[in-house]
């Protein structure tokens, strides 16, 4: 017998009652997922260095109707994660529902020219910080009962991106972790997923505009155009939602079809 079985296709993407933590969440890809779960009835907590930024964007999303939190949060300090999640929890008076996992830095630079301390922030914010931000808020769904955790991972986690190498790495490194904690946490009702975004219109992806690869990256694309954040948002509802409730450990390509480009 299956659940939901007699609701309205649509009612399985709804978030009503629901609490969705957004890393990353004062531009970009996270700044837009966060106001599309608010649009999907969630209360959201958007978390960043940019304090005043997700204090402002947590305002405008109230006029939706939910409650949005803006909160200080460097994924690079364990003291911050902690004071973050301790700070919502008490806010909200629960734990996450959903995490989206999206704060990431870029490196665009040869191999060869890359120093260690480049490497060390490229992994500190998108590995190591992913991790912790992500074992935390799982802890707390555990205790809970469940959740759904979106670790925003990146194309250039599955196939090599020129000049792209201690990024390449954090990502397939936060795909593998994906894989992992699916594996580990399903048992508590908590499900994993790694959403992969292709080329995205947004500040971070400026920098490969600006260094003159816009018209060599959009010949690889088979859609032949860039992404908007608006286009990761039926992927990210989908994870997030009950709609998504047997899918763990995948690996979700939004890309254009990027990745499947010939050779
Ligand atoms: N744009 C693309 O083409 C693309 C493609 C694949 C994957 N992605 C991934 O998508 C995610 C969002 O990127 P975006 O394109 O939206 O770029 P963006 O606008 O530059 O957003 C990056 C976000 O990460 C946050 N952040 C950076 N360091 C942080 C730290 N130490 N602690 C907490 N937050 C931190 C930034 O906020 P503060 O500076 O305020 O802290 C910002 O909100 C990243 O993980 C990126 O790797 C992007």
């Amino acid at each position: 017998m299956q659940k939901n079985h007699d609701k309205p296709v649509g009612a399985a993407f709804d978030l009503s009652g629901k609490l969705v933590m957004v890393s990353g969440a004062s531009s970009g890809i996270g700044l837009h997922l966060a106001a599309a779960m608010a649009k999907a009835g969630a209360d959201v907590a958007l978390c960043a260095r940019r304090t005043e930024r997700v204090r402002q964007e947590a305002e405008h999303l109230e006029a939706l109707g939910g409650q949005a939190l803006g909160v200080a949060l460097d994924v690079t300090s364990v003291d911050s994660i902690d004071q973050a999640m301790h700070q919502v929890q008490q806010h909200f008076n629960r734990a996450p529902d959903v995490l989206i996992n999206c704060a990431g830095v870029a490196l665009l630079k040869p191999f060869l020219e890359q120093t260690p301390e480049e490497l060390d922030a490229v992994l500190n914010v998108n590995l190591r910080g992913a991790f912790l931000l992500a074992q935390r808020t799982a802890a707390a769904m555990v205790e809970q009962g469940g959740g759904s955790i979106i670790n925003v991972a990146s194309t250039a986690g599955i196939r090599p991106g020129g000049f792209l190498s201690s990024y390449g790495a954090s990502k397939a490194g936060l795909i593998h972790l994906s894989k992992v904690m699916a594996f580990e946490l399903a048992r508590y009702k908590v499900r994993v997923n790694a959403l992969c975004p292709g080329n995205i219109e947004t500040d971070m992806h400026k920098e490969f505009e600006d260094a003159g690869f816009t018209e060599a990256l959009v010949k690889r694309i088979p859609q032949r155009r860039f992404g908007t954040s608006q286009d990761l948002v039926g992927a990210a509802l989908l994870l997030a939602s009950e709609a998504g409730s047997y899918m763990t450990g995948a690996v979700l390509t939004v890309d254009g079809g990027q990745t499947v480009n010939s050779l």
